[in-house]
């Protein structure tokens, strides 16, 4: 199939996967209102043409915690992205590396840590989820630090899995699940081959690491509901600060008073998500979230923010709502399970390019210069309060 715009890969993704893991990317929970809702408040900002303003050198490069970045995007952390192409982690962190951004590898991936960095000339991040066992967080922490990681991404919106009905329709999870996976692997022989057989060995790599024996994806949901840990408060892991000398974000804010609390815990940064629309439906998206957060904390932390971004004019949008960058999650994972690297490269450069048109018909030159002035201020009533 051609593609042409970044949503394209969706469409080509579904066709090359089979359904559990198409479903399981492309999900969220419940009835998947803030899903939704995520990309249409986001594609509904309306963006201030500006014109005759010589915008001839325009540049997209950035500063983040010390870190160039060719464009204000880094590819998120997304669990099992080595069952979307083979090794999958590993493609995903080359094609960032070349582009100049940051890949952000998940806890629960299949290529562990020491694999993917020693492919990647930059250093990837590192995305932390607290599990019961605590010695796996130091284990995995030590393995990031020895590895030459300097930036860690403590996630804290997924306590427990949220209700992902689809997975249990798709085979995801829910009764019979293996055998239905088998089912639809045998329909997608190119993945089936590629990933299925080639992309061996297809369990959590860091976990596998830890335990000294490989943890299988036979029940993975279930995996992480009796294996992530519910109970914890900010106070419980302070040591993690102690520890973590490197950049420390928390993912997953979006109330302003979290946000202080993550200032107060001593983070560098923040990243406004509700995950993708997969943990609690009925939250705010992030567009709609986002300006008040920056509002509290904005001076003091740098903070990023992701769900919904499927374009460069929704990075453009975001910016102007004041992150100082995006993470993409499903918009490279579909890019990846399409066409591997040459497709996330491919998407990231569509971004760059959608970027430029919309920077060059607000008029404005650099990622600094993008500010709420580029919105239209008779935006949502929320949004007009903000721009006005
Ligand atoms: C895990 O991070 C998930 O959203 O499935």
């Amino acid at each position: 199939m051609i593609i042409s715009a970044p949503t394209d890969y969706r469409e080509a993704a579904r066709r090359r996967l089979p359904r559990f893991l198409f479903d399981y990317i492309d999900g969220g929970a419940n009835t998947e209102q803030t899903l939704r809702h995520n990309v249409s408040d986001l594609s509904g900002i309306a963006l201030r043409q500006r014109v005759l303003r010589n915008v001839a050198d325009l540049s997209l490069g950035t500063e983040v915690f010390g870190q160039s970045w060719s464009m204000p995007v880094a590819l998120g952390p997304v669990g099992l992205t080595g069952m979307y192409a083979r090794r999958g982690e590993v493609q995903a962190a080359m094609a960032a590396a070349r582009f100049g951004i940051p890949y952000a590898l998940s806890t629960v991936s299949v290529c562990p840590i020491e694999e993917v960095q020693r492919h990647s000339d930059r250093p990837i991040w590192f995305q932390l989820y607290v599990l019961k066992d605590r010695g796996f967080l130091r284990h995995a922490l030590e393995r990031a630090q020895a590895a030459g990681i300097t930036t860690l991404v403590f996630t804290v919106d997924l306590p427990l899995p949220g209700s992902r009905y689809r997975d249990r329709h798709s085979g995801m999870s829910g009764p019979a699940a293996p055998l239905r996976r088998i089912g639809q692997a045998f329909f997608k022989p190119h993945w089936a081959v590629d990933v299925g057989l080639l992309g061996r060995p297809l369990d959590l790599g860091n976990v596998s690491a830890y335990l000294g024996r490989p943890v299988g994806l036979a029940d993975y949901i279930g995996w992480i509901a009796s294996n992530f840990d519910p109970s914890i408060g900010w106070s419980d892991l302070e040591w993690i600060r102690d520890f973590w000398k490197g950049s420390l974000l928390i993912k997953g804010i979006l109330d302003p008073e979290d946000a202080r609390d993550a200032l107060h815990f001593g983070a560098d940064g923040l990243v406004v998500s509700n995950h993708g629309g997969r943990q609690l439906d009925g939250v705010p998206s992030t567009a709609h979230a986002l300006p008040a957060i920056v509002d509290a904390v904005g001076d003091q932390l740098s903070i990023l923010v992701d769900s919904g971004i499927r374009s460069g004019l929704d990075v453009v949008r975001m910016l102007a709502l004041g992150a100082r960058g995006v993470l993409l999650g499903r918009a490279y994972i579909y890019a990846l399970a399409a066409a591997g690297d040459a497709g996330v490269s491919n998407l990231l450069a569509l971004f760059a390019n959608e970027m430029r048109v919309a920077m060059t018909l607000c008029g404005v030159r650099s990622i600094a210069e993008i500010t709420r002035d580029i919105l239209v201020r008779s935006n949502s009533p929320e949004l007009k309060r903000l721009v006005t």
